[in-house]
């Protein structure tokens, strides 16, 4: 039965174009998602947009000595153009500066005010003296109580996606200057979340348990069981949706709380834009309500948002939010300010129309119930073992045989044989064990049934061989190509939410338009004999090792050179008169034994030959070297470094290295050998 969906996606930070963990986390399973539910006849808005407030905005643009406005504009442009590059087929991507947000986040804080919904109070809040600025959000940084992370933000910790006040950070400091804030007076509006507990536990924990994936449940509930409390929805920035009521002037709508409201603006976009009614999509209670986002949005879609549309009134609240874990990239977490990231308009670039090949390497490895890691290695394994050697090479022989043996014309049948009608009905029970996957949000298994089904086709030819059979057997030749291309047509619609720029070649070669998902299960044939096909084209090719090669060098010289860029020259210390430099005693010494201090992780106890004498040194090396190492080296030491005790353990000098930008320690002395107790000056 038909039914009415709102599917969203996270609306993305327009401060920097998207990577694969944004498709891989949110936008493919959405896609995949929404295309699903419109080729099984639904009524489907799939909405979007850019999310332009915030404080990530503000600190690029201060970064680049441009306007936010500049920031947004720009990004916003590019993201929206990787979306359409990868098939992301929105139904509207909208963006949060439009005019039509900004009256929509307006009038809905405004309904709230009216309705007494907010706690207007004025508290202290951090502040930063110099950059004369109150610092909320990721303005500050700190120690995040509930885990420790040093670097949670002002609004949440990344760490454990705890959602902060920025008074709660242990020993906050300003992102502007580095400063330790103050505190200052400022009035603010708090929705106050302790006062719709009763709700949330009444609606998630007891209405949805059942249906929503646990990693979602589970942080919900423990959220929940730890005591909500008011949350400030307003800040004190000039950038932003100015907060419409009185007091609220020079202050801003808090980001988080107009961007979720930025899908019913968009919605409403759309909706003027089709001649639709907007409505239903958010209030009518049959209409399903879909959040896509990753984890560290859970609180927002799972708590914050629903309060506010309950408080509301008028609003549906969502059915489901199947927030994704993360993706990391080789090992490391993705992150856009160390540059470790695939982009996507530079994968575009390197792989050209090779779209699919993406989607489907991250929907097959998604990250839906734990961190991921994506390799280069793995997307060369999904292109060339399944996309190449199972699917691309059914469809090929498929399409080559028919257009050899009968100029492309779906040749007449005769009677089916037992394995003939097996497989026939195991295709037609296709759609409901896809679809089955899909339902519970589990998009790695659905794209792996799909290749299922490519394996059957491969597995149908191999076992029937039409081309021996051709020569003896005309007529069952022409039975088990028929067969096949029945396999051939189900995989074009298929495979249309997953891979859907492979789906629409493949429905251009077999000259087909008109299956729907469901008369995969129910017609008895897809592709009628007498049906013309087109020639064969390539749907993937194989992806050698050394492009896959060029791929790790790129993220490694990324990496490098973005650790130069961002290495901060130490300052030159005190000027020193030549006398005090000629107070330093440096020899070449020669380390003639090292041991581990037993109970640490950095120090070796070395004993060094000085030229002068053999003596004990205490070194925190053992990060960096073994001491089987370092036996045998030449460093240079400082011998006349008044002794101290390390551990118990007196060190009577100090040797000295450099640290790489990688942390590691390294010898600088030359690589030939000299005598120790040679000075160095
Ligand atoms: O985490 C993010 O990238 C946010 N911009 C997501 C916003 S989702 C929504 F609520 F708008
Ligand atoms: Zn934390």
């Amino acid at each position: 039965m038909s039914k009415r969906y709102t599917i969203t996606a996270a609306l993305p930070y327009t401060n920097g174009p998207i990577h694969i963990g944004h498709l891989a986390g949110v936008y493919v399973p959405a896609d995949i998602y929404a295309r699903y539910k419109r080729l099984t006849g639904n009524d489907v808005a799939f909405i979007c947009g850019s999310d332009e407030h915030g404080v990530p905005i503000t600190i690029k643009a201060k970064k680049e000595g441009v306007t936010p406005q500049d920031v947004v504009d720009k990004y916003h442009a590019i993201i929206k153009k990787s979306f359409v590059d990868f098939g992301i087929t929105f139904d509207n991507y909208s963006r949060t500066s439009a005019k039509i947000h900004h009256e929509t986040a307006s009038e809905f804080f405004k309904t709230l005010y009216d309705k007494h919904e907010f706690v207007e109070e004025v508290t202290e809040q951090l502040y930063d003296e110099e950059a004369n600025q109150f610092l909320a959000d990721r303005f500050v940084t700190g120690t995040c109580p509930k885990c420790g992370n040093e670097e949670a933000y002002g609004d949440q910790c990344e760490n454990c996606g705890s959602s902060l006040n920025a008074t709660d950070l242990i020993g906050p400091k300003s992102a502007i200057t580095g400063n330790v804030p103050t505190l200052k007076e400022t009035k603010h509006w708090f929705l106050p979340l302790n006062k719709h507990e009763s709700f949330l536990r009444e609606w998630i924990l007891k209405g949805h348990k059942k249906d929503w994936k646990p990693n979602v449940y589970g942080q919900v509930k423990s959220w929940i069981d730890d005591g909500l409390r008011p949350r400030a929805v307003t800040r004190d920035l000039d950038w932003g949706i100015p907060v419409p009521v009185p007091g609220g002037e020079g202050k801003v709508l808090y980001v988080w709380f107009d961007a979720p409201i930025g899908y019913i603006s968009a919605t409403k976009e759309w909706a003027a834009h089709e001649g639709k009614d907007w409505e239903p999509y958010w209030k009518d209670k049959d209409t399903k309500l879909i959040h896509f986002i990753g984890k560290d949005n859970i609180v927002f879609h799972c708590i914050i948002f629903p309060s506010m549309l309950k408080a509301e009134g008028s609003y549906i609240l969502p059915d489901n939010v199947p927030a994704n874990e993360f993706l990391n990239l080789e090992g490391n977490k993705l992150s856009t300010s160390k540059n470790w990231a695939v982009w996507l308009p530079d994968y575009l670039e390197d792989f050209p129309n090779q779209q699919d090949v993406l989607r489907y390497a991250l929907t097959a490895n998604a990250p839906e119930s734990k961190d991921n890691d994506f390799t280069w290695k793995d997307f060369q394994a999904r292109n060339n073992n399944e996309l190449v050697a199972i699917f691309g090479n059914f469809i090929n022989r498929v399409v080559v045989l028919t257009n050899k043996y009968y100029d492309g014309v779906i040749p007449e049948t005769s009677e089916f044989s037992e394995i003939d009608t097996e497989t026939l009905a195991t295709v037609k029970a296709y759609p409901s064990v896809i679809e089955s996957s899909i339902e519970r949000y589990r998009f790695r298994e659905a794209s792996q049934e799909l290749m299922n089904l490519a394996r059957l086709g491969n597995k149908y030819l191999a076992d029937e061989e039409p081309w021996k059979l051709v020569k003896t057997d005309e007529a069952r030749t022409k039975t088990i190509m028929f067969v096949a291309l029945q396999i051939a047509s189900a995989l074009a619609t298929l495979s249309e939410p997953f891979l859907p720029f492979t789906s629409e070649k493949l429905k251009r070669i077999l000259d087909i338009d008109t299956n729907s998902w469901t008369d995969i299960s129910t017609k008895d044939i897809l592709l009628p004999s007498g049906h013309h096909i087109g020639k064969g084209e390539l749907l993937f090719s194989k992806i050698e090792d050394k492009t896959i090669q060029e791929q790790l060098d790129k993220l490694e010289a990324s990496k490098k050179a973005n650790e130069a860029a961002n290495k901060e020259v130490e300052p030159q210390k005190e000027t020193i008169t030549f006398d005090d430099f000629t107070k330093l005693d440096m020899r070449v010494g020669t380390i003639l034994e090292a041991e581990k201090m037993p109970k640490t992780k950095k120090l070796l106890v070395l004993k060094v030959d000085t030229g002068i004498d053999t003596r004990t040194i205490v070194s925190g090396i053992a990060e960096s070297f073994t001491p089987e190492e370092v036996v045998g080296k030449q460093v240079t030491v400082l011998v006349n470094l008044a002794p101290r005790a390390l551990r118990g353990v007196e060190s009577e000098g100090m040797i000295l290295m450099t640290e790489t930008p990688e942390g590691k320690l390294v010898f600088v002395n030359p690589d030939t050998t000299v005598n120790s107790g040679l000075q160095i000056s």
